[in-house]
């Protein structure tokens, strides 16, 4: 009897202590006078995501609390600041950037994942991002043109047989094949053509390292503090191993490169790494580790292939959908570039194709949210920012008020000509993020997204087909469509 009750003590004990634990700081909003939505003692308000999913959730919450400038969040026990007021985003962007150096994460990478961009803090983001900057600058990435124009013309050269044989085609799965061997070729100079075989190394291990542990990430999400222990333990949140292949992938072709004296003239990221390469400990100024190198090598897969592969199947599947759109963006390819390849000062003057493109990415932006990490107590228009306090940015919310983007369900390039942006607030549209800690890979993406529609809308025009779905639903945790995006491709006008 006595040992049931004092079982039965230590289970309620444990159980309270947990609850206590979990809301503990489920306070600390209200006490600064921030509205939040109403907390539940576990998830905090991340139940809504199972709810709405995290596209419609964060329009919800936007909506709920018009009248304010922020408004609160409770990611289970941890509370963050959602930020509505287009002109403190950009203070927080820009004119307080040093108060909001640092991007939060969920945990403290491993090895050689540790030093990539997207989670360096402070004084160490700085010198890797200036030293990466001219990596991405517009003459280097003129360089690295080849390797995008090949992968389009495979790409090209499959559509066209889809075409032939009439097969349908899902936008999302054919783009992926695209941008990952564009991200292996301007990355690593490796040529490995994922359409053709979509099982090599390379592609297998791209695509788990953007799969973690769906186990051990969710503990993360809602207890942050159990990274150390599973660390201990040699348990990994991300794919320990694809990783590791990655970095072994950068040592040998350093190697190969400093043996046979190729290096410098691959033109890929690889070659500016390693002009910037130091000793390990030596780093000074403007070098890198190659800890460092690893980590950026792992990033540019990370954040530079699904995310352009999205935006690419999105513009397409929105031109099938739009006929007149995509006539107008065929006739300006057309104007352009005639019946040469695109290339890169032409791509540049593809405005139109530049306008959908800006639409697309509106309606389905790949970094729903941005945010930040207050380092500094700061206080902007009035709002207090203390010290460690979380900061989001809710992009897809901006993206679809109606106040910023009439009718924001209708897809109208229209919104992004010269006269329309005019017209609305810089921020509203924030599909790179702003500031110094921006999309470094920006200008790369642009290219390889205008390079390839431009080869494809010369020769192919995109069409619904049986199995299209529009308006599209997107899946409730990532920008996907829940049914796809097919579509069939017809040639153009025999004439052209
Ligand atoms: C259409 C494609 C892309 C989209 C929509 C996109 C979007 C974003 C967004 C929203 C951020 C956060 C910005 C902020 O916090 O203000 C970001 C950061 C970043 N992106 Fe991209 N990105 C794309 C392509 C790429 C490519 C191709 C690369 C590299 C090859 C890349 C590398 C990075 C890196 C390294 C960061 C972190 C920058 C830093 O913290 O200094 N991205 N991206």
């Amino acid at each position: 009897m006595l040992t049931l009750v004092l079982v039965g003590g230590t289970v309620v004990l444990c159980a309270v202590a947990f609850v206590r634990y979990m809301t503990a700081n489920h306070g600390v909003l209200r006490k600064m006078g921030i509205e939040h939505p109403a907390t539940s003692w576990f998830l905090g308000n991340f139940d809504q995501a199972f709810k709405y999913g995290v596209f419609e959730m964060q329009r919800v919450f936007y909506n709920k609390y018009k009248d304010k400038k922020v408004y609160g969040w409770y990611d289970a026990r941890r509370p963050a600041i959602v930020v509505r007021d287009l002109d403190i985003v950009k203070d927080i962007c820009v004119k307080n950037f040093n108060s909001f150096i640092d991007r939060h994460t969920l945990f403290d990478a491993e090895p050689p994942l540790r030093d990539n961009l997207l989670n360096l803090r402070g004084e160490h983001w700085r010198r890797v991002r200036n030293t990466l900057s001219p990596t991405f600058s517009s003459g280097r990435i003129k360089k690295m043109i080849c390797h995008i124009e090949r992968n389009s013309r495979i790409l090209l050269d499959n559509l066209q047989h889809l075409q032939e044989t009439g097969e349908d085609v899902e936008l999302r799965e054919i783009s992926s094949c695209f941008t990952l061997d564009v991200i292996a070729s301007t990355g690593f100079g490796l040529e490995i053509n994922t359409l053709k075989d979509p099982k090599n190394k390379f592609a297998v291990e791209a695509k788990k390292v953007l799969n973690p542990n769906p186990l051990l990430f969710t503990l993360v999400l809602f207890f942050p503090e159990v990274t150390t222990f599973f660390s201990k333990f040699g348990l990994s949140i991300m794919p320990q191993k694809s990783m590791e292949y990655f970095a072994k992938v950068v040592d040998q072709l350093i190697e190969v490169r400093k043996k046979e004296g190729l290096d410098g003239t691959v033109n890929d990221f690889l070659d500016l790494l390693m002009n910037a390469e130091t000793e390990e400990g030596q780093s000074s100024g403007k070098d890198l580790t190659r800890s460092e190198m690893h980590g950026q090598a792992i990033v540019f897969i990370l954040a530079g292939y699904d995310t352009v592969a999205t935006v690419l199947s999105f513009t397409l599947f929105f031109l099938a959908m739009h006929p007149e759109c995509c006539q107008k963006a065929q006739a300006e390819v057309d104007a352009k570039c005639g019946k040469e390849f695109p290339d890169y000062d032409k791509v540049q003057t593809l405005t139109y194709l530049d306008m959908c493109i800006n639409e697309a990415i509106r309606l389905v932006p790949p970094g729903i949210f941005l945010n930040r990490k207050c380092v500094q107590d700061t206080d902007i228009q009035g709002v207090h920012f203390p010290k460690d306090m979380i900061v989001v940015i809710p992009v897809y919310a901006f993206h679809t008020d109606p106040d910023l983007f009439p009718e924001p369900e209708k897809f109208d390039p229209e919104r992004f000509n010269p006269e329309n942006k005019t017209t609305r607030h810089q921020y509203a549209h924030l599909p790179f993020g702003q500031g110094p800690r921006n999309c470094i890979g920006m200008r790369l993406a642009l290219l390889e997204l205008k390079m390839v529609m431009a080869a494809i809308l010369q020769k192919l025009t995109p069409v619904p087909c049986s199995k299209t779905v529009y308006p599209i639903k997107l899946s409730k945790m990532q920008a996907k469509a829940q049914d796809g995006l097919w579509v069939k491709f017809q040639l153009r006008d025999a004439k052209t």
